[in-house]
C-alpha cells in the first residue's frame, strides 16, 4: 500500500520546502504540485550545483519520479519552457517524467500586465505581489473566463477563448489604466509556439493519478506557498490567490481521504517577503543578525523569485499553532535551525496583546494583526555551530528544548530538522511506531 504525503509550509513561504521535498522525493514515485505558479521559488542545492525551481515540482530533480504540475496551478508557458531548458542545461532529465495537467490554467500576458497595473493602483495598500500574474489568472479562473492547457492545445479554441477574454479585459487595460491593449494575433502566435513545445507533457492527469493510487504508488503533494499566504486562512488581503493549506485535494484530484500524512514545514524563526502584518518582525539588529548569519552559513534571506530582501523575525507560536492545527499536521520539519546558533537567548511569541487583552487565537483581520503586541517567552540559545549534527542526540540540549517547544505549539512531533543548505544537512527522527 503506497503512502500519500502532503507537505505544507506553515508560515509565509520560504520555509525551505525545496530542500525537504528534495530529500523526500527519493522515496516517492509521483510528486504533484497543486497550487500557485511562478510566484514560487524553491532553491535546492545538490553538491556544488544549485537549482532554483519556480514551476516544476521539486521531484524533477529525481529522475525516477513522475513530476506533475497539477490542475490547481496557474502556469506561464514561457517561464516553464525556460525552466525546462535551464534544467536540461544543468543535466537534469526532463522528458516523459514531467506531466502538465490539461486542466491547469495558462498565465497570459494580460495577467502579468494587470498584476502590475493593479498593484500600482492599490495606492498605499500594495500587497507586494511577485508580479507573475497569479491573482489575475486565478480571477479569470473563478469567473470562468480562464484558458486552460486543454484549450491551449487546440489553436482554434485558444484563439476563440483569447479573443473573448481580451474583449473583456482590453477596454479596462486601455481606458482605466491607460496602458497598451493586448494584441490577440501576437499572443496567439507566441502561445501556439509554446503549445507545440509543451504538447508532449500535457495530459489528463485524472487517470494517471487514479492509476498511481490503484497501483499503491507513493505520492508526494507539494505546496508552493506558505499557509499564512492561503487565500482563505492567510493574512488576507496580503496573501496569494490560491488555497495553500487546503488545496491539495482540489488542486491535484487526489481524494482528501487518501492523504495519509501531512508534514508541516516551519522555519525555526519567521520571514516574509511582500507587504502585510508580521507581529514578530525584527526590523533591527536581530533581523540583521539572522540575514547575516544565514549568508555566512551558505543560505540567503532573499526571495528566490523576486530577489527581494526578506523581512525576518522571531518564531510566531500563535501563527504556528493556528496553521499546524488547521492543516491537521501529523509531523513537523523544522528548517534553518542552525541560524539561531547566533543568539544568546531566543524569543518565541506565544500570545498577542491587544487593548489590554491576551489573544491566543490568530486573528482573521489583517488590521487587527497589525495592531497586536507579541508576548514572548525567552529560551536559552546554544551558541554553537550545529551544521554538522546528523542525529537528534548530536544536537545541543538547548536546541532540542527549542524544538520540543515548537512541537508543543504545533501539537505534532518534529520529524526532520534542517541544519544547513546542503542535501545532506538534515536530521531525521523516527516519530512513528
Ligand atoms: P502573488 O502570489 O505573486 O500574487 O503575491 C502575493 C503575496 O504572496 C506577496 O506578498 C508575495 O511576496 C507572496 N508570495 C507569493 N509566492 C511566494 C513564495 O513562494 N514565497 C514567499 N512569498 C510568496
Amino acid at each position: 500500500m503506497g503512502q500519500t504525503l502532503q507537505l505544507v509550509g506553515l508560515q509565509w513561504g520560504d520555509e525551505g520546502k525545496g530542500k525537504v521535498i528534495d530529500a523526500l522525493a527519493g522515496r516517492f514515485d509521483v510528486v504533484i504540485r497543486f497550487q500557485g505558479g511562478a510566484n514560487a521559488g524553491h532553491t535546492v542545492q545538490i553538491g556544488e550545483q544549485e537549482f532554483v525551481l519556480h514551476l516544476a515540482p521539486t521531484g524533477i530533480l529525481r529522475p525516477q519520479a513522475l513530476s506533475i504540475l497539477g490542475n490547481g496551478m496557474v502556469i506561464d508557458p514561457a517561464g516553464l519552457i525556460r525552466e525546462i531548458e535551464g534544467l536540461r542545461e544543468q543535466g537534469v532529465k526532463v522528458a516523459e517524467n514531467l506531466v502538465i495537467s490539461d486542466r491547469a490554467h495558462v498565465v497570459l500576458p494580460h495577467h502579468k500586465l494587470l498584476d502590475r497595473l493593479r498593484e500600482s493602483a492599490r495606492a498605499g495598500g500594495r500587497i507586494g505581489t511577485t508580479g507573475s500574474g497569479i491573482g489575475p489568472c486565478y480571477a479569470d479562473k473563478a469567473t470562468r473566463d480562464g484558458i486552460r492547457f486543454c484549450d491551449l492545445m487546440d489553436p482554434a479554441v485558444f484563439r476563440e477563448r483569447l479573443e473573448a477574454l481580451m474583449a473583456m479585459h482590453n477596454p479596462i487595460i486601455e481606458r482605466v489604466h491607460g496602458a497598451e491593449p493586448i494584441d490577440c494575433d501576437a499572443v496567439c502566435k507566441e502561445y501556439c509556439a509554446y503549445a507545440e513545445v509543451l504538447r508532449p507533457h500535457v495530459r489528463d492527469t485524472v487517470p494517471i493519478i487514479r492509476q498511481a493510487l490503484d497501483d499503491g504508488r507513493n505520492i508526494l503533494l507539494e505546496g508552493a506557498q506558505g499557509s499564512l499566504l492561503d487565500v482563505d486562512f492567510g493574512t488576507y488581503p496580503f496573501v496569494t490567490s490560491s488555497p495553500v493549506l487546503t488545496g491539495a485535494h482540489t488542486g491535484s484530484g487526489i481524494p482528501a481521504s487518501r492523504i495519509d500524512h501531512v508534514l508541516g514545514l516551519a522555519k525555526a524563526y519567521c520571514s516574509r517577503v511582500g507587504a502585510g502584518p508580521f507581529p514578530t518582525e525584527q526590523d533591527n539588529e536581530v533581523g540583521e543578525t539572522i540575514r547575516r548569519t544565514i549568508g555566512r552559513l551558505g543560505g540567503r534571506e532573499f526571495g528566490a523569485t523576486t530577489g527581494r530582501q526578506r523581512r525576518c523575525g522571531w518564531l510566531d507560536g500563535v501563527a504556528l499553532r493556528y496553521t499546524a492545527r488547521l492543516g491537521a499536521v501529523d509531523s513537523l520539519a523544522v528548517s534553518v535551525l542552525d541560524v539561531l546558533g547566533a543568539f544568546e537567548t531566543i524569543k518565541v511569541c506565544t500570545a498577542y496583546r491587544l487593548n489590554g487583552q491576551t489573544l491566543t487565537e490568530f486573528p482573521s483581520s489583517a488590521q487587527t494583526l497589525a495592531r497586536v503586541e507579541p508576548v514572548y517567552e525567552e529560551l536559552e540559545g546554544w551558541r554553537c555551530d550545529i551544521s554538522e549534527a546528523r542525529s537528534w542526540g548530536e544536537l545541543p540540549p538547548q536546541a532540542r528544548a527549542y524544538l520540543e517547544f515548537m512541537e508543543e505549539l504545533a501539537g505534532a512531533p518534529v520529524e526532520f530538522v534542517s541544519v544547513g543548505p546542503k542535501r545532506t544537512q538534515v536530521i531525521e527522527r523516527r516519530v512513528h511506531g
